[in-house]
Parts: structure tokens; C-alpha cells; sequence
């Protein structure tokens, strides 16, 4: 069999993902017995005991299959988000519905505009559809929306802003996006095929509460503007091992992701958990209490150890381990039991990405970068 002839040429030369290393993995790779993983951007809190409570409740009916459209956690959002129910679609995470938007209406002749060193998940439902990305410089590690709207044509399919940004960890502002709008609006006019403008705000808990003057996006939505807005329950709701999220947008946009949406994408005790996970905002406050402690401890000690890192609105840093190579320091972590990530399919040789994690994890974290350092 001839597999190289067979595989769709979009496929023959797609990267896959690099997830973060398994716990389980280093521990075994490594004979560790305690291994902190911070690698992820996951939750430090872990899950809310409301929404491992519905989880454990909802096991029993796990041999239904779900209920498909997941009417009832889009209930919940639509009251808590001010929008309809039509306009919201549930995806296995938010990382599902960039991939359906992808399949939905990305063709081989479209572009799309990102920043260098954005999320690279968009990049590669573009490559996947055999679509163009067009990448923008970015300006002081932020997405440079005045040049990326500038870069809008008559190709152009949509343009992605992970606000904040992973891994940079840096946002764009409530003025900057006001700005970015009016020059989209000049440059699409009245086009019957205005580019979506992706906001892709997984980590939005943490922004609203860290990031001043953060932009209210769905305000954008109420107005008409062609905008998705993605968001998930695996960062501040501390579920992402249950896989959901969702996507904003237009219902005219809702439906056409729907008809393409595997029917049962959001498995039913993640609908649950889900649910449930909305009505415990005290853990999702407490959560976001924990991350803003832990950077600013995180701050402060990588100061002292002359390591530089960029601000950020997010439950991780990325921190500057120049002139070592980012693979050799996360290399030399995990021997010492921490899991990071390295940061070289980013365009970041030089740099390793933390996630921020509890008050003691945070301590083994500069315990062990002294260490390295020393
Ligand atoms: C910017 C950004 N968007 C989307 C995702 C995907 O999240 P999920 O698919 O778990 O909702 C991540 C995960 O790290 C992310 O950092």
C-alpha cells in the first residue's frame, strides 16, 4: 500500500500537536515519585467538589448517549451571557470549534491573519483545510491589530486574536480593539463575505480580573459585527480533562457550525459537570485569587533570578531563559520532577512557558530553577 499517495497533501505535512508531557509519563520515563506539572495552563485549584459532585451524579446515565445539542448548559449560558441560545454552539473544548469553523468555510484559496507566536491551533485548521495563514510581527510580544487589519483582503477568511494570547500571556485593549473595528469595518465595507474575527478568550475569568481595560467582546456581537467568540470551561472552571467550550457568533454562523459539529461532541457528563461548574463561581473567584497571588510571588522571585518574563493576563508566564536553549531547560526540569513547556514551535528557542500553579508548586518551580541556575 502506497499510504503517501493516499493521504490528502494538507495532511502529508501537518505537525501535529505537542501536548504537555504527562504526569504519568515522567513519572514512569523517569522513576520520579513526585512530579509537579505545570505545563498545561490548567486549573492550580483543580475542580470545583459542585462539579465533581454532578460528574460523579451523572456516571450512571453514562449509558445514554447525550443529549446532543446540549440544550440545557446552553441555557445556562445564554442567561448568564446575555445572548440567545441560537447563538452559542458547545464544542469537545473551544479547540473543537476552531477546528469545525475551519471545516465549515475555510477553502484552499483563503487566507487567514494571525500574529507570529499566536495560539497555533489556528494555523493549523488552516493548514489542514489547505488554506494560507497570513502571519503578522507582533509589537513588545502583542498582537499588533493595527497591522494585522491592514493586512485584510479579498482573501481573507477570517482573522484570529487569542486575547490573551497563549504563550505570550499579553492582551490587546478595549481602545486597540475599537481601533482594530474601525479600520475592518473601512477596509470590508459592505462585503457580503466579511472575514470572521475569531476572539479566542479561553482564558477570559482570568483576564477580566487581571488585565485593565480588558474589551467586552460580545458587545461587538450585540452590534452586528461577523465575530466569533471562543471561550472554555478547561481553564478557570478547572474541567479541562472533560473537554468543553464554546463559540459566540451570529445564529446564521451557530447554525452552519452545527450541521458540521459531530452530533455528540460534548459527552454527557461533561455537559454536567459543566453545569454545575457555572453555578460554583466562588471556586472560578478563588481560582483566578490563586493564579494573581501566585504571579505576583512568581513576579518578584524570577526577579531575584534575573530570569525575565513577559506581564501577563493569564494563569502562566513566559519567561526568558536565554542564552540556554528553552528544550534544555525543560529538559533539566523534568529530571528534577517539574513538567514546562518548551516553547520552540512557538518561535521561542529561547524561552519556556510556566503555568502558574498553587502557593507550594510555585515554590518547588524558583526552588528548582535556582538549582539549574546555580
Ligand atoms: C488560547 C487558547 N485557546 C484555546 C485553547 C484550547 O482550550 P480547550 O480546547 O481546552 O477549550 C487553549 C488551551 O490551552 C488556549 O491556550
Amino acid at each position: 500500500m502506497n499510504l503517501s499517495a493516499m493521504i490528502r497533501p494538507e495532511v502529508r505535512d501537518f505537525e501535529p500537536y505537542l501536548p504537555g508531557k504527562p504526569i504519568e509519563e515522567v513519572r514512569r520515563e523517569l522513576g520520579l515519585k513526585k512530579v509537579v506539572k505545570l505545563a498545561s495552563n490548567e486549573n492550580a485549584l483543580g475542580t470545583s467538589s459542585k462539579a465533581r459532585r454532578a460528574i460523579a451524579a451523572s456516571a450512571a446515565e453514562s449509558f445514554r448517549y447525550p443529549e446532543g445539542p446540549g440544550t440545557l448548559l446552553k441555557r445556562d449560558l445564554a442567561k448568564k451571557l446575555g445572548v440567545s441560545e441560537g447563538e452559542i454552539i458547545l464544542g469537545a473544548g473551544s479547540d473543537e470549534i476552531i477546528e469545525v469553523l475551519a471545516k465549515s468555510f475555510f477553502n484552499r484559496e483563503d487566507e487567514i491573519i494571525v500574529s507570529r507566536h499566536a495560539f497555533i491551533r489556528y494555523k493549523m485548521a488552516a493548514d489542514l483545510m489547505g488554506a494560507k495563514t497570513i502571519e503578522v510581527p507582533m509589537k513588545n510580544f502583542k498582537h499588533d491589530l493595527g497591522s494585522m487589519a491592514e493586512k485584510i483582503g479579498p482573501r481573507t477568511k477570517a482573522i484570529f486574536v487569542a486575547n490573551p494570547n497563549n504563550p505570550t500571556g499579553t492582551y490587546v485593549t478595549k481602545p486597540e480593539v475599537a481601533a482594530f473595528m474601525k479600520t475592518y469595518a473601512e477596509r470590508v465595507g459592505s462585503s457580503e463575505r466579511p472575514p470572521f474575527i475569531v476572539f479566542d478568550e479561553a482564558y477570559y475569568e482570568f483576564a477580566k480580573s487581571l488585565a485593565g481595560d480588558y474589551p467586552e467582546m460580545l458587545e461587538y456581537l450585540k452590534r452586528g459585527v461577523n465575530l466569533v467568540v471562543l471561550r472554555t470551561f478547561s481553564k478557570a472552571y478547572g474541567l479541562a480533562g472533560l473537554r468543553v467550550g464554546y463559540g459566540v457568533a451570529k445564529s446564521e454562523v451557530i447554525q452552519v457550525l452545527d450541521r458540521v459539529r459531530p452530533p455528540f461532541n460534548v459527552s454527557s457528563v461533561a455537559q454536567a459537570g459543566a453545569r454545575a461548574a457555572l453555578t460554583d463561581q466562588t471556586h472560578v473567584r478563588k481560582s483566578v485569587a490563586e493564579a494573581a497571588k501566585g504571579l505576583k510571588y512568581l513576579a518578584v522571585e524570577l526577579k531575584k533570578l534575573n530570569i525575565p518574563f513577559l506581564p501577563s493576563a493569564a494563569n502562566f508566564l513566559l519567561l526568558d531563559v536565554s542564552p540556554r536553549k528553552g528544550r534544555d531547560v525543560f529538559q533539566a526540569l523534568l529530571k528534577k520532577g517539574l513538567v514546562v513547556r518548551a516553547m520552540d514551535e512557538y518561535g521561542f528557542p529561547e524561552r519556556v512557558r510556566v503555568t502558574v500553579g498553587t502557593m507550594p508548586e510555585n515554590k518547588f518551580l524558583i526552588t528548582r530553577l535556582k538549582e539549574l541556575l546555580s
